[in-house]
């Protein structure tokens, strides 16, 4: 496999039996998961996705992002949770890491802002003001079409849009991107002509990094679309075989399980490349909207390294033990520098000249994954060779696939999301919003 996972740190925790007693299980959740005989079948058309997409959406979102290239100096992307998390963190993996603070005079393509992930009216504002009169274009991105916070937001640039280029003009700077039949986004879009995209009904949100929802927004960015699909299709035939002791990802899956049922009932994803914090924030959507459900679950939660070793460290090391760790540590980082050699040694960092950065941050890797298995937190680490394009396709496969089955080990359907539901309701109701009146007078009252 191009990335590799590593459990050996578990010993202390789980016992050598242990993986072989889960096999059965595994084999049945991948029964389930292949067959589509699990619950929430009708949400697995990410598995082949990777290989069976729409070839000729795929070179319009290719032409869309460089027509954005062309004439805008911003693309602000609007979308909310699984519609803005897998984008975000793919732009911010695979760019430099100031790519959206480098000026207009140096960057080769737009700026790739986000919106709509909120309802703050400061964020909208100073995002608008970041804007300024330069130009701009706008995805919007929601598969129901209906969600608020978006739905909001785009009203506000879609405006911008109108007063700036006129009508006509707006309508060409606006991608949306949606269900294909259903919503009231794909109204908009059919009726104003705005070039659009088509979130597949077999996908999921927080499954969608991997068609139009990430991809516009990672191609625009400037980033090899063909090679992120590449890898997660060559992770989608690594990952077939049911035999734990050949298939890495779902090793992991009954790792996280075997640990969960003894109590380890959070877990951290951590990282040691500060531009990969969203991919974190990604993760916890995948494992936690998959997972947390029938009260029960397990608690995806991050940490940053080697920033949080200075906050989270203290807990992580000695607080309540119901923390495990799972680390992506990037074995080549895209840039590497020398500790610079200095004549006397009043700093007393002499000992490391000769030792790149990467030197140090890998032994910060080591000396955490010793000290937190000393300190009972159980650690699993995926490596993961660069931050390339391909590399993060097999990744995102990875923890896709690892998800489903870990969730039909705990017996729970991973592809629904009944309590995101819930705010939303409330939400309208006390918005006003036609249809929820009776709702909304209850709550009030409650308020
Ligand atoms: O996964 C989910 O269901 C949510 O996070 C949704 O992605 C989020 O609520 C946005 O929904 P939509 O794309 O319909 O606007």
């Amino acid at each position: 496999a191009h990335i590799s996972f590593d459990h050996s740190k578990l010993s202390k925790f789980v016992h050598d039996n242990e993986l072989g007693e889960m096999q059965a299980m595994v084999t049945a959740a991948n029964e389930e998961l292949r067959n589509g005989t699990g619950a929430g079948s009708d949400f697995r058309d990410w598995l082949n996705l990777p290989k069976d997409y729409d070839k000729a959406e795929f070179e319009r979102i290719k032409q869309a992002a460089k027509k954005i290239q062309s004439d805008s100096k911003v693309l602000v992307v609007i979308g909310i949770g699984g519609s803005y998390l897998g984008a975000k963190m793919a732009v911010d993996f695979l760019n430099d890491t100031f790519f959206n603070y480098l000026p207009d005079d140096r960057r080769q393509f737009p700026q790739v802002m986000f919106a709509g992930n909120s309802l703050s009216p400061s964020y909208v504002y100073d995002l608008l003001n970041l804007i300024g009169d330069r130009d701009f274009s706008v995805n919007v991105i929601s598969k129901s079409g209906t969600t608020t916070e978006p739905s909001i937001a785009f009203r506000i640039f879609k405006d911008r849009l109108v007063e700036k280029y006129g009508e006509a003009g707006a309508k060409d700077r606006i991608y949306a991107t949606t269900d294909q039949a259903h919503g009231a986004l794909r109204q908009e879009a059919d009726a104003k002509g705005y070039e659009s995209f088509i979130i597949p009904d077999g996908v999921g949100g927080r499954y969608s990094v991997l068609t139009p929802v990430g991809l516009l927004p990672i191609a625009a960015s400037g980033a090899d679309i063909d090679q992120l699909m590449k890898g997660a299709a060559d992770a989608a035939d690594a990952y077939t075989d049911p035999d734990l002791s050949k298939n890495e990802a779902y090793q992991y899956a009954a790792y996280r399980n075997i640990l969960y049922r003894k109590g380890f009932t959070t877990e951290l994803l951590e990282n040691y490349e500060p531009n990969m914090m969203y991919f974190a924030e990604w993760w916890k959507q995948l494992m936690g909207e998959s997972e947390g459900k029938n009260e029960k679950g397990i608690y995806p939660s991050s940490a940053n390294f080697t920033t949080d070793l200075h906050s989270l460290g203290q807990y992580i090391q000695e607080g309540l033990r119901n923390l495990m760790e799972t680390v992506v540590k990037v074995d080549q980082p895209n840039h590497d520098l020398d500790v610079p050699k200095e004549a006397d040694n009043l700093d007393g960092l002499q000992y490391l000249e000769g030792h790149t950065m990467d030197f140090a941050n890998t032994k910060a890797f080591e000396a955490v994954t010793l000290a937190h298995t000393d300190g009972n937190v159980p650690n699993m680490s995926v490596h993961i060779p660069d931050q390339t394009p391909y590399t993060l396709g097999y990744l995102i496969y990875f923890f896709e696939v690892a998800v489903a089955i870990s969730g039909y080990l705990n017996g729970i359907n991973p592809f629904n999301q009944p309590g995101v539901e819930a705010y939303k309701q409330n939400m309208f109701a006390l918005l006003g919003k036609p249809g929820y009146k009776d709702l909304g007078d209850k709550l009030r009252k409650k308020l």
